[in-house]
């Protein structure tokens, strides 16, 4: 079988991140790498470890690359400039998360990929993750009964430098609420399977950045917030997001509550806890399982093995053998959620998602 052919445009972290992974699929072949910056196209090849062509444009690319599909994996706010030429070009597209920086742009990426008839992808690595993955399974096979509360905690590290710091500022990234959080608002629709009412979100820069300047100019990014969200059929979300934790043990917490019993998943752990209910004094029964990774995919990645599920899962759509699983309309979605988190901080008050033509 011929080796699909992969161009990665952005070179940056995630995208060398992609580089370590799509080299341990046997169907992959990276032909191209795109990035306006010397030093990231260069430390492209140098994790590859053999020589490709590379490109300062896209334009350049699509012009002398042959390729089957594409791993957008550049700045939020270049999302959409970089995919109406992939559009163009017919190409199966992989596109990081958030999906663009604002809902406007979003709902062009999802109205264009609407017709586009090649596989249009959305990176969501954390539905990805192996004890996430068995947290949703379990949950769609009724072990908790039915779903009530979904909670998610990530408490973690600030985000990292990036380049051209283009993450300090709202503008590029879309907020934190939309960058960092579409990620779990795009889990508590899949977990919920039903779609968001109503948003508040407290949260501020209250610890990180305080002393950056970029231009003379502060970072505006919220590094801590809690987000309640309402769904249509009457589940609700909590998000509880802290980016001075880096000493927590567990960076991730899922927690479920149904009206038969509890589940917990912990990462990076991978331990999953089930607690049924009791009648009232009875012996508590909780029983645990351990949701084990396989190392050579773990230490490809920072992301618990997901960003290799999620490529093996996406060359099964290209290859028709399987479902695009995380469609444009999730991403738009998730984007809006986070936009509405992001309004709600900002204006202290609840966010419709009317508001936003939901
Ligand atoms: N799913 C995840 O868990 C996850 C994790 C990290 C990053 N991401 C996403 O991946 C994307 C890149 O993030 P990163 O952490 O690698 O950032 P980064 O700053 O490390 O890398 C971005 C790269 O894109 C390049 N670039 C800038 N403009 C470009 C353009 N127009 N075309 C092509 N390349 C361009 C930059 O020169 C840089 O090399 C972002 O959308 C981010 O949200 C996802």
């Amino acid at each position: 079988m011929n080796k699909l052919r992969f161009g990665i445009i952005g070179v940056g972290m995630m995208g060398r991140e992609h580089i370590r992974n799509l080299k341990l699929h046997p169907e992959a072949e990276i032909v191209a790498l795109q990035d306006p910056v010397e030093d990231s196209r260069r430390r492209g090849i140098a994790q590859l470890g053999h020589e490709v062509p590379t490109y300062e444009t896209i334009e350049d690319m699509l012009a002398k690359a042959e390729l089957d599909c594409v791993l957008v994996v550049s700045p939020n706010h270049t999302h959409r400039r970089v995919l109406e030429p992939l559009f163009a070009a017919g190409l199966n597209i992989l596109c990081e998360k958030p999906l663009c920086t604002t809902v406007d742009d979003a709902r062009w990426a999802a109205e264009r990929a609407a017709t586009h008839t090649a596989v249009f992808w959305t990176g969501m690595e954390y539905r990805f993750m192996p004890p996430a993955a068995r947290f949703i399974d379990a949950i769609r096979a009724g072990e908790v009964g039915r779903l009530v509360q979904l909670s998610i905690r990530e408490h973690r590290f600030p985000f990292l430098v990036k380049v051209g710091d283009w993450n300090r500022f709202s503008r590029n990234t879309g907020g934190t609420m939309v960058e960092k959080c579409c990620h779990f608002f795009d889990l508590m629709r899949l977990i919920i399977g039903a779609e968001p009412v109503r948003v508040f979100c407290s949260g501020a820069m209250d610890v990180n950045h305080q002393d950056e300047r970029y231009g003379g100019e502060k970072p505006d990014i919220i590094d801590n917030s809690f987000t309640v969200v309402d769904f249509a059929n009457g589940a609700r979300a909590l998000l509880d997001l802290n980016m001075f934790a880096e000493g927590s043990e567990e960076q991730e917490a899922l927690t479920a509550v149904g009206d038969k019993a509890k589940l917990e998943a912990f990462i990076p752990s991978g331990d999953l806890v089930r607690s049924p209910r009791v009648p009232l004094g009875a012996p508590k029964t909780p029983s645990r399982i351990h949701v084990p990774v396989d190392p050579t995919i773990l230490e490809a990645g920072t992301h618990h093995g997901s960003t290799y599920y999620q490529i093996e899962a996406f060359i099964d759509a290209v290859r028709g053998r399987g479902p695009v699983r995380v469609t444009a309309d999730d991403g738009l979605r998730a984007v809006a959620m986070g936009a509405a988190a992001e309004r709600s901080a900002r204006e202290r008050r609840v966010v419709e998602m009317s508001e936003f033509g939901f």
